[in-house]
């Protein structure tokens, strides 16, 4: 069920799962790198960040962001996967993370009030930045995304759980995709990519 939700999720965007399904980790020889949208990529939006404040996608221009979307109450992906971005941050060298800004949009805004996001965030690296909105604020950042997400009634649960899809969005100073990493994509992975890039404009 869960298989065929997120099959038809990307059948609806099939541009976007050929891209996904063309990057191969493999082939990514340093200086050799382009990235997978020559424009910006999504749109612009207005958010409110885990201290509370309004935030524009305006402000995050100029730097590199690394963007997770999941929601707080996951039990085992989303913690993992920006776990594996406070690890990437930490192991790269401080010139080159001091340059990228770290970003988990949640998906769940009903649950992920600022408060939530704000204490959530205290267990990864200090310099995230947690989104939320109302839903249809986030409705809107999911589809400019491409991000695949849906609320699931599991029978054995007292609250509900989210379905969604889990990539790790590199976006460059001028708001290009340079990079989609996966679930299997390593924190040590993620080092040497993101160094072969900065290298390579260097
Ligand atoms: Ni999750």
């Amino acid at each position: 069920m869960k298989k065929m939700l997120i099959l038809s999720a990307l059948l609806l965007i099939p541009a976007f799962a050929i891209l996904i399904a063309t990057q191969n980790p493999e082939e990514k020889p340093a200086g050799n790198l382009v990235p997978v949208t020559q424009d910006a990529f999504g749109a612009p939006f207005t958010l409110t960040s885990h201290e509370g404040e309004k935030f524009r996608s305006s402000d995050l221009s100029g730097q590199y962001q690394l963007i997770y979307f999941g929601f707080t109450y996951c039990p085992a992906i989303c913690p993992t996967e920006l776990q594996k971005i406070t690890a990437t941050l930490n192991a790269l060298n401080p010139e080159i993370a001091a340059q990228i800004q770290p970003v988990f949009i949640t998906v769940d805004p009903e649950r992920d009030t600022v408060k939530v996001m704000r204490d959530y965030l205290t267990l990864f690296h200090p310099s995230f930045l947690g989104l939320t909105g109302t839903q249809e604020e986030i409705t809107q950042v999911l589809n400019d995304y491409k991000v695949y997400a849906a609320k699931v009634d599991d029978p054995s649960l007292t609250e509900y759980t989210m379905d969604h899809s889990s990539y790790i969005y590199f976006i460059d100073p001028e708001g290009r995709l340079l990079r989609l990493y996966k679930m299997e994509d390593t924190a040590d992975y993620m080092v040497r990519d993101m160094t072969d890039w900065f290298k390579a404009r260097t």
